[in-house]
């Protein structure tokens, strides 16, 4: 019996990969190595395969059944906001064509149990201090969407032939677990900062006149350690109830940092100067998004360990072991 992990040589897959490992678990991984790095997966047997691309589903349909796989854990996505609103039908072609093979080969190769990558952007803008997984759906941008179609199709899979399923939706993600697993991808703040302090610039804030204690935007940020540990809690849930189950999960701490705290946490952890230059709000930026986060601790009894400081220095520490070491 194995678990397949669906974008496992990517940033957060990766760790997912490694606990699963650690725990003695049969892991298989399916990666088109498209931004995920083959070298992140360890003993974990790794098949290259395009989930979005011709054939896919025949290709998956042989490893679920030649590996045993019992469940999965699909992360493999296009995860760029501005790219998908250059790009909708791509971003829908990849996200949600990419899923639907997956779940068709499920179907086909009688695998039941699926945890799925979803993200706070399906909320959009919404006009609460703590974001509920009730609250209405409301997302922005395409790459919004294409998780929120993606929590439907999931739906319509458990009513149509018993697919039990968990959606995690993630807040910020940052930090590494270990240092060779540090996000790879220069797309959120704190990779952004240490990409500015590399190249000798100041860090860069978009928007200092929000209506927040500091005037900067408030996030939820989430240890990549703390989230890929809910995933193994998600999917332990999940194959121990034996009813058809459906579950959807805030992943986040429920405290917000603003954007000026996580700069001057990067400064503490690098001793290194992060005076940052101010610019214009950025489109569809909204002052706050914050997890409430009980639901998650009340039925899985997950909840984070590690706050903004664990966060930062494990993300500087794995920086400084990468190939743009600072100083
Ligand atoms: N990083 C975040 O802050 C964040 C926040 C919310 C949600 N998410 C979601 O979490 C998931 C993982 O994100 P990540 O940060 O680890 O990104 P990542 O880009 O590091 O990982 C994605 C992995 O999937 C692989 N992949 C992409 N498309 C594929 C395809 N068509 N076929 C096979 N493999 C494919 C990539 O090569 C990569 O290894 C994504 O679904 C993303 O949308 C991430």
């Amino acid at each position: 019996m194995s678990t397949l992990v669906i974008g496992g040589a990517g940033y957060i897959g990766a760790h997912v990969v490694r606990l699963l490992l650690e725990r003695g678990e049969d892991v298989v991984v399916v990666d088109d190595l498209s931004t995920g790095a083959a070298d992140r997966v360890g003993a974990a047997t790794l098949v290259e395969l395009d989930v979005a691309g011709d054939g896919a589903q025949t290709s998956l349909e042989r490893v679920m059944s030649e590996r045993a796989v019992t469940s999965v854990i699909h992360f493999a996505a296009r995860k760029q906001v501005g790219e998908s609103v250059a790009r909708p039908a791509w971003y829908y072609q990849q996200n949600v064509g990419g899923l639907a093979n997956v779940l068709a080969a499920m179907e086909n190769a009688g695998v039941r149990n699926m945890i799925f990558s979803s993200s706070a952007a399906v909320y959009g803008m919404p006009p609460v201090e703590l974001v509920g997984e009730d609250v209405e759906c409301r997302p922005i941008n395409p790459y919004g969407e294409t998780k929120l179609v993606g929590e439907w199709l999931l739906a319509d899979c458990g009513r149509a032939w018993g697919l039990r399923w968990t959606a995690l939706r993630y807040f910020n993600v940052a930090g590494a677990g270990w240092p060779d697993l540090g996000d790879p991808a220069v797309l959120n703040l704190v990779p952004m900062v240490l990409d500015r302090l590399e190249r000798g610039d100041r860090p860069k804030i978009f928007g200092d006149d929000y209506p927040t204690p500091d005037g900067t935007c408030i996030r939820d940020y989430i240890h990549v350690l703390d989230l890929a540990q809910a995933h193994l809690a998600a999917m332990d849930h999940l194959t121990s109830d034996a009813e058809p189950t459906e579950h959807v999960f805030n992943v986040g701490t429920g405290t917000g940092a603003s954007v000026k705290e996580v700069v001057d946490e990067i400064g503490r952890a690098s001793g290194l100067d992060v005076t940052a230059e101010v610019e214009a709000r950025r489109a569809g930026d909204p002052p706050q998004l914050v997890a409430a986060a009980d639901r998650i601790g009340e039925v899985l009894s997950w909840k984070a360990e590690h706050g903004l400081t664990d966060i930062i220095r494990s993300a500087w520490e794995a920086w400084q072991a990468g190939p743009r070491r600072i100083g």
